[in-house]
């Protein structure tokens, strides 16, 4: 088991005029090499929880334990470790003069030989698409999604059991989006880790993650299987939320084509089902 959370309630500023209550009472348990997505409307506590995966936040009550070990107990930098982190907007936290020593940062902490550090750099730096001469540049001559590869690739650097990213695609154009969703994909196939991708972008959360948890007023509303949480769409647009526009499509094709699959949440999927009624046949993986 990678993540459990025990009736965890969080208050910022508590017996202060500021004091509110960002989670409430939650419960969660996220399996060794789940891949599952946070959904929920804004200030309904999605980074809140996640910063008590890494120990940034404890907890007001309640217990987070992290691969078996109480957050509150286990030395910070080794949680640190264990859990990356990969917070909104990460490329304001590139401060270094080069990207080399930006991604060598956690890793020059470590007892690392200077070979070691080259070589891990060199692989990370592959793994979220970019190439080698990028690496003696200054972070501020790259592109936004350069810049948010590198924060990643700074996280990936530590070898964390359990990746986090919030919001990773704010902010870029499709293509930048594609290109960062298509090595998270890959990670998570790869090195068996643990993914949790905090996203509004329901679009995404249904073409890459497994499970979904859905956050409403620091309580988790629902949470299971992809097709299982977006077919439940009066309980969504109950908390201001919606499914998939594609899924909205196909149930008005249902209407005049019975058969058609209305439960199909990815553009890919909702294409094969109206081609096989075309009877075209046909897929593409994407
Ligand atoms: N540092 C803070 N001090 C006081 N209140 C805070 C602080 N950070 C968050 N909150 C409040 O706690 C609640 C949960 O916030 P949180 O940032 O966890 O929400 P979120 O789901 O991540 O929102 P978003 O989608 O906008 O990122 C909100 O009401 C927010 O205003
Ligand atoms: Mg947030």
């Amino acid at each position: 088991m990678s993540i459990i959370v025990e009736n965890l309630s969080y208050i910022y500023m508590p017996d202060t005029p500021f004091e509110k209550v960002a989670l409430k009472d939650i419960n969660l348990k996220i399996e060794k090499g789940e891949f599952a997505g946070i959904i929920g409307h804004t200030g309904s506590g999605k980074s809140t929880l996640i910063q008590h995966f890494n120990g940034l936040l404890k907890p007001s009550s309640g217990r987070v334990l992290i691969n078996g070990i109480d957050t509150t107990g286990k030395e910070l930098r080794e949680l640190r470790r264990d859990v990356g982190v990969v917070f909104q907007y990460p490329e304001h936290q590139l401060f270094e003069e080069t990207v080399y020593k930006d991604i060598a940062f956690g890793l020059i902490k470590q007892n690392l030989t200077q070979e070691q550090v080259d070589a891990e750099i060199r692989k990370v730096i592959q793994t979220v698409g970019l190439k080698e001469s990028i690496l003696d540049k200054s972070p501020f001559e790259l592109s936004g999604g350069q810049k948010r590869r590198v924060a990643i690739a700074g996280v990936l650097a530590m070898k964390p059991s359990i990746l986090i990213l919030d919001e990773p695609t704010a902010g870029l154009d499709p293509r930048g989006r594609d290109e960062i969703f298509g090595f998270i994909t890959k990670i998570h196939e790869t090195m068996g880790i643990t993914v949790i991708l905090v996203s509004h972008s329901m679009e995404d959360v249904a073409r890459l993650v497994d499970r979904v948890i859905v956050m409403n007023d620091g309580q988790i509303e629902l949470d299971g299987p992809v097709k299982e949480v977006f077919s439940d769409i009066q309980r969504l647009e109950g908390i201001g939320l919606s499914a998939p526009q594609i899924s909205y499509m196909m149930q008005e094709l249902k209407k005049i084509l019975p058969d058609i699959n209305d439960r199909v949440y990815t553009v890919s999927a909702a294409r094969d089902d109206i081609l096989r009624h075309l009877g075209a046949g046909g897929s593409r993986n994407d």
